[in-house]
């Protein structure tokens, strides 16, 4: 079988037959229609015209197997020699179009092109060349209008292929004379946009352009939406104009702003036709996956095969057009072919892909790229781009009433256990729904819930976490649960971080905190019967006997061994001169260094060098050991010794016989493991290596293994504070290693619409200066756009107090 599989069908009643001839590179199996596209169009002229003035249409399909320009170039002699009106192009094979381009201008003969631009242009374009598809031009333009539209001043554009910047050229033009930003990111080869979104994430760019076909563009949304970048805050712009074909639904809900373009007239007569018949071939052909929508290329084909019956009908008003064979070896041109080419551009109809007419370059004129929007059900049409007159949107983007979107909404909050902040009321198990927790941050919901007029549904978080981002970009915990809209709101001890705020949105802090350290009180112990003992440790005192004994017995041996110790205690009685005597007897020998020892002396004093030697010894020894027992013991027994081994945090990080560790999976951990500063990172080190795990899964676990074991906790200081005044065995050691505020989480981009910037409702103000609730006071300076909260909690008998400010 030839590469070029010819489907045409003999003409059975041919008058004068209008053929144009169309090249397709459309796959058969799930195709994109376009062999049914240019049926239809054909069936359709053929019923409606009128068979006496008119001949019947017929088109050659020709199948492009791949995009080689030589291949195409033999086709094209075969197309030539069989004598065709026009040629329609393929959707996509840049190489097979520039040469059906160069030897349709050669021959003269039109060439209805539905390809995307060409990326090098043509010096001089081919006078015989129509595009019918929009533009990229007209889709900058339209992009900067939009961008404008937004407001947004430092945007992002995401190219799947390397021309996207060839082809959005008007665009990136429009940024270099304007203060706006605009940051491109290049997909490579590996094709995964996770990290060129997380960099887009990071840099807090709300306005994201999508330069990519349908099937990226999908995968682009998934990841993104993986990432937490599905949220109000985020505005997406596709610049496919196949934006129909991307499935929304099962990656965004409405509250994403995705915009993208459409050119079909959907109230065009054969539009649902159109759409049913390419929807039930689909199902035929192609049973992996649903029919996703019109593809734009065989609309475009649909209307090119109208267009050229449009031009040819009007020019055989004036002279009998007739198909003239060409051959490739002669340079005879189609004589028609100037004036067809002529009428082509003045033809004017409404097409599937809106009104057709050309300019004088055979680019659309005067037609409308429609912009849509995703909403609940389905897209919907925001606004319009005209080719003259420019955007027009329909519609004011929703401006969003704050009273009216949380007036009778119930919002699911997501909180975590942890005391003062929320708690479980001690007869939980008889209450109910959000009966059943209490605490500052519960009293501080309850109070924005009715100043709000919202409901809300309290729900503790799922892995018992705050949140912390995994390797993969996902976040656990609380702050997952906002980015996945599981939760609206995080009303907990909730600490702002830089990390977070990439992700979601904190309101103001209502309260402001630092990391401490929290260890036990070193109870000085009460003086014991032998505390006397206690400056110098059993071994001290086991050698110093030792040494005592081992002092007496050389004594003893040297005095024995010496002569000069053995003398006549009564020299003159000289008769008795062999009668020598000697001092160190054994008693002796054990009493004379008890007597050195104690600094008292003794009467015996020693005679020889030998024995004078071991005692001077003995004395220097007992000087030291008496001059540090005494330094000692006063130290021992006058200071009740209250404070502890460790003073401040540098004290901790230089000695590892005491634990420390923090929450697992909170801020503190994270605030350890992100910090630059090397006392922080060696701490991070020693937590992160010790086995076991010096981290513990609640400040109740972490509370217990100060008291029980040589362990120091780091954690709030408002924690600590609180715990502090519960038991006076905990103490703080140091001060703050940092600041940080505790703010109400919300999903990315909620922040503008819901809580923190709106107009609280004038109220009596007196309303709130006697609000109580079952133990908190709430009091304002009388200034609504700011309220202090005070909060007796009474069963501690501590203030917690907190500024929100609206
Ligand atoms: C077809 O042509 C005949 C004669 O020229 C004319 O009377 C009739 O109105 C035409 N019908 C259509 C549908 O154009
Ligand atoms: C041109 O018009 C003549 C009658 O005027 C008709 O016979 C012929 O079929 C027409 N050709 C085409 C291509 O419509
Ligand atoms: C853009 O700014 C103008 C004027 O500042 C404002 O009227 C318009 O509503 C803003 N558009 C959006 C979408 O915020
Ligand atoms: C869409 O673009 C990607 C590359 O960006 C390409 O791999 C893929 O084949 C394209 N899909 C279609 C249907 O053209
Ligand atoms: C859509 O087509 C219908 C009928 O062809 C036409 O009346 C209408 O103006 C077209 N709408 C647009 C937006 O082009
Ligand atoms: C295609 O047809 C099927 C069944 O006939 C229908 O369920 C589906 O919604 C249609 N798809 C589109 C995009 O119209
Ligand atoms: C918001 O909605 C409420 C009730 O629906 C209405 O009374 C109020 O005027 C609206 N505010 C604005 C600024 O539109
Ligand atoms: C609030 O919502 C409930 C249920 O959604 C509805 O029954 C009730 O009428 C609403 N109240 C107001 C004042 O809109
Ligand atoms: C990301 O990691 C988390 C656990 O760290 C896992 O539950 C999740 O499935 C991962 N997501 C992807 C897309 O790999
Ligand atoms: C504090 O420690 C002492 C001694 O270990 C113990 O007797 C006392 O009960 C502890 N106090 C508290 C509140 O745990
Ligand atoms: C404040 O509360 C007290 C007692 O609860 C009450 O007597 C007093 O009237 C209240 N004041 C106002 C302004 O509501
Ligand atoms: C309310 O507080 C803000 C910020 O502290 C201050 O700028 C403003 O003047 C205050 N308004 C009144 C009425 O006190």
């Amino acid at each position: 079988m030839s590469p070029w599989e010819q489907l045409s069908v003999a003409s059975l009643f041919v008058l004068s037959p209008v053929s144009p001839a169309a090249i397709l590179d459309d796959p058969m199996e799930c195709s994109r229609g376009e062999r049914l596209a240019i049926t239809l169009a054909k069936d359709s002229i053929n019923r409606n015209t009128n068979r006496s003035t008119t001949g019947k249409l017929e088109v050659d399909i020709f199948e492009l197997l791949r995009d080689s320009e030589y291949e195409m170039g033999e086709t094209m002699c075969q197309i030539m020699s069989k004598g065709v009106v026009a040629v329609l192009g393929p959707s996509a094979s840049p190489a097979s179009n520039s040469i059906i381009s160069n030897i349709c201008g050669e021959k003269e003969v039109p060439y209805v092109k539905v390809a995307p631009e060409d990326i090098l242009k043509v010096q001089f374009p081919r006078f015989t060349t129509l595009d019918l598809r929009p533009t990229n031009t007209d889709i900058s333009l339209a992009v900067a209008g939009l961008l404008t539209f937004f407001n947004s001043t430092t945007s992002c554009l995401i190219c799947a292929q390397a021309d996207c910047l060839l082809n959005l050229e008007q665009l990136l033009r429009q940024f270099l004379i304007s203060k706006e930003t605009l940051s491109v990111r290049m997909l490579d080869d590996s094709q995964d946009p996770t990290p060129l979104l997380k960099e887009i994430r990071d840099d807090k760019t709300a306005t994201i352009i999508v330069d990519a076909n349908a099937t990226m563009s999908h995968i682009i949304l998934e990841r993104a939406s993986e990432l937490g970048m599905l949220s109000v805050y985020y505005t997406y712009i596709f610049t496919s104009l196949e934006f129909s074909l991307l499935r929304l639904d099962d990656v965004a809900d409405q509250r994403v702003n995705i915009v993208g373009f459409s050119v079909f007239n959907k109230t065009h007569p054969f539009f649902q036709d159109f759409v049913l018949s390419l929807n039930r071939s689909w199902q035929e052909n192609c049973d992996h996956a649903p029919f996703a929508g019109t593809p734009l290329s065989s609309a475009l084909l649909f209307d090119a095969v109208y267009a050229v019956v449009a031009a040819v009908q009007e020019l055989n008003r004036s002279q009998n057009v007739g198909a003239t064979q060409l051959s490739c070896k002669s340079s005879k041109i189609w004589e028609h072919g100037t004036s067809l080419m002529n009428y082509l551009r003045m033809v004017e109809l409404e097409g599937l892909t809106g009104h057709i007419e050309f300019n004088s370059k055979g680019q659309r004129s005067n037609y409308a790229l429609r912009i849509m929007q995703n909403s609940k059900d389905g897209l919907r049409q925001i606004g319009l781009w005209h080719s003259e007159d420019g955007l027009s949107m329909e519609r004011k983007l929703p401006s969003i009433n704050v009273t009216d979107t949380l007036f009778n909404t119930t919002l699911t909050i997501t909180t975590i256990l942890e005391n003062p902040y929320v708690m479980l009321r001690q007869n939980h198990q008889e209450l109910e729904g959000n009966d059943r927790y209490e605490g500052f941050c519960v009293d501080m919901l309850k109070e924005l819930a009715d100043i709000l007029k919202f409901k809300y549904r309290i729900r503790l978080v799922g892995d018992g976490l705050y949140g912390v981002p995994g390797a993969n970009g996902t976040w656990t915990g609380m702050v997952g649960e906002l980015i996945s809209r599981k939760a609206d709101l995080a009303v907990a001890g909730l600490t702002i971080t830089a990390e977070r705020e990439k992700v979601i949105d904190f309101s103001k802090p209502f309260m402001t905190l630092g990391i401490s350290i929290m260890y036990r009180v070193h109870l000085g112990r009460r003086p014991g019967y032998f505390s006397f003992l206690d400056p110098f440790s059993p071994g001290v005192w086991l050698f110093m006997l030792l040494a005592y004994l081992a002092v007496s017995c050389v004594l003893f041996l040297v005095a024995r061994l010496t002569p000069y110790e053995w003398y006549n205690p009564h020299p003159c009685l000289k008769g008795r001169c062999n009668l020598l005597i000697n001092q160190y007897s054994l008693g002796n020998s054990f009493w004379f260094p008890v007597g050195g020892f104690m600094q008292q002396g003794s009467t015996i004093a020693p005679r020889a060098l030998s024995t004078r030697c071991v005692s001077g010894v003995w004395w220097a020894f007992t000087l030291i050991i008496i001059s540090s027992y005494t330094a000692n013991l006063a130290a021992f027994l006058t200071v009740q010794r209250m404070e502890v081994p460790i003073e401040s945090v540098d004290d901790l990080a230089d000695q590892t016989a005491i634990e420390y560790g923090t929450m697992h999976g909170g801020s503190t951990m994270t605030f350890f493991q992100n910090s630059r500063y090397q006392t922080y990172q060696r701490m991070w080190n020693f937590m992160h290596s010790k086995k076991p795990s010096v981290f513990v899964k609640s400040t109740e676990e972490g509370i217990a293994r100060v008291l029980n074991s040589n362990y120091a906790y780091l954690l709030e200081s408002t924690m600590n504070e609180y715990y502090r005044q519960r038991n006076c065995n905990l103490t703080q050691i140091g001060g703050l290693l940092d600041t940080k505020g505790y703010g109400i989480g919300m999903p990315l981009g909620e922040s503008n619409h819901r809580v923190s910037e709106r107009s609280v409702p004038r109220k009596n103000p007196s309303r709130f200066s006697n609000l109580t609730s079952t133990h908190g006071v709430i009091s304002h300076n009388g200034n609504l756009s700011e309220m202090c909260f005070f909060f007796f909690l009474q069963k501690i008998n501590i203030f917690v107090s907190a500024k929100v400010v609206f």
